[in-house]
């Protein structure tokens, strides 16, 4: 079988496709034939050694997978050869085959596409666990989103309106105007407008609900202060660490110098919150496995469907790569594994 690897640090041209023997399964463990696997932003981090929980140089990314089951360990109960599965892989999902241990596999119902399952866990379960399980959202709330036209912003877009939200208001790239509108979102240009002052604006001056922002830097202090008093700020990601494929230490550290320290005397005298989230650091998994049950009764009732920007067979991973990289992406980007 043939799985990616990042061998090293690196831009997308150090990715490699190697050939291996398929794994076979250990005790409680199920071997998945992967047709679908997501690509995440995290994955470029990964890459470029700038996100910190990964393993160590050479291994294989991947978060989330769909796919099959061909082969079943001892000790495994409830899965059959053929069925149909969504698999949390951690690492590992970019490859043709990977052998993971039944807890991590979850059923898919014959309505869930492998396409919708491998575009759901990490985006859509980043997405609820910030605005249900944290920030309780209700109707009639106002919110913020960057990056409006990703994986995790039409996520969030979606939830957004399930849960009855009044406002949203979505910063991205110039030329996403008309699909971050067509997701019901107003749309902020990241670059040359003031998503601060629109956010008053269109609060009667008070602010958002909720502030979504993966971005860091200096971008989160104007976060927080588009969050009006008792609101709340999720800040999970820092991509204003990234400038193109390759690794670059000045845009990092500036990021890392410019995330601002909260004062939490003024937190507490204006009712705000700061939340910081890491879906792949939780310590207690039912938490996320709750999440996938909430997410997959939406999307069986229709009331959400993932955004998909386009499916690139694996070879091509570095391409698909730099179709983020490049800003390009509107959704989610998925690997085709399939099989031939
Ligand atoms: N903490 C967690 O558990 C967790 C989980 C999932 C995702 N995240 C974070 O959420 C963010 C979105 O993740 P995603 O996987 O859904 O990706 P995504 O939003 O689909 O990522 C690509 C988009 O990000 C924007 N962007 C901002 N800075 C960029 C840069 N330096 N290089 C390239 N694109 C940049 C671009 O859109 P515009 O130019 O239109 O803004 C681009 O199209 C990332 O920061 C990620 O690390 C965190």
């Amino acid at each position: 079988m043939k799985k990616i690897i990042y061998p090293r640090i690196g831009g997308v041209d150090s990715i490699e496709i190697i050939e291996e023997k398929d794994p076979l399964p250990i005790r409680g463990e199920v071997v998945v034939r992967i047709h679908r696997a997501g690509i995440n932003f995290a994955d470029l981090m990964m890459r470029q050694g700038l996100y910190g929980s990964n393993p160590d140089f050479p291994f294989t990314p991947g978060y989330e997978a769909s796919g099959e089951i061909i082969r079943i360990g001892d000790a495994v109960e409830g899965f059959k050869i053929g069925d149909r599965v969504l698999a949390m892989t951690g690492f590992g999902g970019y490859s043709e085959q990977i052998s993971i241990s039944s807890d991590r596999v979850f059923k898919l119902p014959e309505s869930i596409t492998f396409d919708q399952a491998a575009a759901i866990p990490v985006t859509y379960g980043t997405a609820y666990h910030m605005l249900f399980h944290l920030g309780r959202i209700s109707p009639g709330d106002t919110v913020l989103i960057h990056h409006a036209a990703g994986g995790v912003g039409t996520a969030v877009a979606q939830l957004c309106r399930v849960a009855g939200a009044s406002t949203i208001i979505g910063t991205a790239s110039s030329s996403k105007k008309d699909f971050v509108e067509s997701l019901g979102v107003k749309f902020v240009d990241r670059e040359s407008e003031d998503f601060v002052k629109i956010c008053k604006e269109m609060t009667e001056g008070k602010g958002v609900h909720h502030a979504i922002d993966p971005v860091g830097g200096k971008n989160l202090m104007r976060s927080y202060k588009a969050t009006r008093r008792g609101g709340k700020v999720y800040f999970f990601g820092a991509s204003s660490a990234v400038r193109g494929d390759r690794r670059s230490f000045l845009t990092a550290f500036r990021m890392w110098l410019n995330t601002p320290k909260f004062d939490p005397l003024k937190m507490m005298s204006s009712n705000k919150a700061v939340f910081g989230v890491h879906m792949g650091l939780l310590d207690d998994p039912s938490i996320f496995k709750g999440h996938l049950n909430a997410l997959s009764k939406m999307l069986e009732e229709g009331e959400i469907d993932p955004v998909i920007d386009g499916v690139w067979r694996f070879e091509r991973v570095s391409d698909a790569q730099m179709h983020m990289h490049n800003r390009m992406n509107k959704g989610k980007i998925l690997l085709d594994f399939s099989p031939n």
